[in-house]
């Protein structure tokens, strides 16, 4: 927590004393001893206004200025493609390269999957993650999962990726704990094969995205600033570290000692621009493991990194009572951005449906 977000704010005051000793100090110019009495005291409050203002410009340029570097010179590293956090054997099982076909890449959606989720992923291929679906803007999606024991399972997803060439699978055990493995092997993955990227998404297996409004969004918001580092989100702000043993996410006081994490982004939608995904890549081998994914990457990395999150709860939120309404009724009205987590497949089918119908688009699936 090394990056204090309050300025000390200690500077006016001291200007309006200072402005009322000017003040009196030209009305009254015979009387020499409260003249230089007040010039003492005007000369410590100058002193005392510079270093203030000086202390708290600090603060700003340092909250103005990001901690990002331009440099990709760690490739040139021969040990780094084998490091992933903190494993020093780490490699793709399975890598495909599907940004390797244009040279102009709008975005590329990175989706966190696990090894069985066969019909999420089929779902989000047929809906909003086909290609086709935009039509000037090329996009790609790829699936992240780690290494599973089970042969028959490991085989079938090889044959999945055989068909679509679009899964990118670790060899560290896919699970809970290791999911900040996942997340980062997503921001390596990006960095070593599609840095051409203009936009990176990372989402999950279970949501629906309207793919053409989040584009337009994107296109009216963040252009301008997509060489900055940038990171966009649904932000939870100062989150409560969960000790309760029923939580999925509890976390031991040996593993987190604090009370609050951080303000991080829920994962299952973070816009981010390439150099936001190389800088936090970079970070994640200096910063030690922490399994609460969302936590280590969009909270403690990016707050290394000094970039302020692009908070969208206000503006594009979603609620599950929303997005149902918005499907059962008969009127088309604009889709909602986002579906909320934990979508069903048949859901994200029946939003799709609708939302081809919304934008006069015949369906593909
Ligand atoms: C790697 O090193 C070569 C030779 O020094 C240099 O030309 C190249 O730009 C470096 N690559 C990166 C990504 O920095
Ligand atoms: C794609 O670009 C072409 C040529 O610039 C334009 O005519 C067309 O309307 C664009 N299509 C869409 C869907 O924006
Ligand atoms: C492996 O996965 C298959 C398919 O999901 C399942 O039928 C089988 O029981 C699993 N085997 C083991 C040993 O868990
Ligand atoms: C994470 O993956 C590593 C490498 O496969 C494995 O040794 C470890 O047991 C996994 N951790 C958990 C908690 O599953
Ligand atoms: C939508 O239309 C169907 C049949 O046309 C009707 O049964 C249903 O009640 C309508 N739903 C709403 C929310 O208006
Ligand atoms: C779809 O077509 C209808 C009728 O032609 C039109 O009124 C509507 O604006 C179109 N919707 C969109 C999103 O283009």
């Amino acid at each position: 927590m090394t990056h204090g977000r309050h300025s000390s704010g200690s500077g006016t005051p001291e200007r309006a004393l200072i402005m009322k000793v000017h003040r009196r100090h030209d009305r009254r110019r015979g009387l020499g001893l409260i003249v230089i009495s007040l010039s003492i005291l005007n000369f410590l409050w100058v002193v005392n206004f510079y270093i203030s203002s000086f202390s708290s410009s600090q603060e700003d340029l340092f909250e103005l200025s990001p901690q990002l570097t331009h440099s990709l010179s760690f490739l040139n590293d021969s040990e780094d493609f084998g490091r992933l956090v903190d494993r020093l054997n780490f490699n793709f099982l399975l890598n495909t390269k599907p940004c390797d076909t244009s040279s102009d890449i709008f975005m590329l959606v990175f989706i966190h999957s696990a090894p069985e989720h066969y019909h999420n992923r089929q779902t989000i291929r047929q809906t909003w993650g086909l290609e086709t679906n935009l039509v000037n803007d090329s996009f790609r999606v790829v699936f992240l999962v780690g290494e599973v024991q089970n042969q028959s399972v490991q085989l079938t997803l090889e044959e999945e990726n055989k068909v679509n060439q679009d899964i990118i699978q670790g060899n560290f055990i896919d699970s809970y704990r290791n999911l900040s493995y996942k997340y980062v092997m997503g921001l390596k993955w990006v960095t070593y094969f599609c840095r051409q990227a203009r936009y990176v998404l990372k989402a999950d297996d279970d949501i629906y995205i309207d793919i053409f409004q989040l584009v337009r969004h994107i296109k009216v918001s963040f252009e301008v600033s997509h060489g900055e580092g940038l990171v966009v989100c649904f932000l939870i702000k100062k989150p409560y570290v969960k000790r309760s043993q029923r939580s999925k996410w509890r976390v031991s006081f040996a593993e987190y000692p604090g009370t609050y994490y951080p303000s991080y982004c829920s994962g299952w939608a973070v816009l981010m621009s390439p150099l936001m995904v190389y800088n936090l890549y970079l970070q994640s081998s200096r910063v030690p493991y922490f399994w609460v994914d969302d936590v280590y990457v969009t909270g403690t990395l990016v707050k290394i990194l000094g970039v302020k999150h692009v908070d969208i709860t206000t503006s594009m939120s979603v609620n599950k009572e929303y997005v149902i309404s918005w499907l059962q009724n008969n009127d088309t009205s604009l889709p909602p951005p986002f579906g909320y987590p934990d979508l069903s497949p048949e859901n994200i089918h029946a939003l799709w449906t609708k939302t081809l119908l919304y934008y006069n688009k015949s369906g593909t699936s």
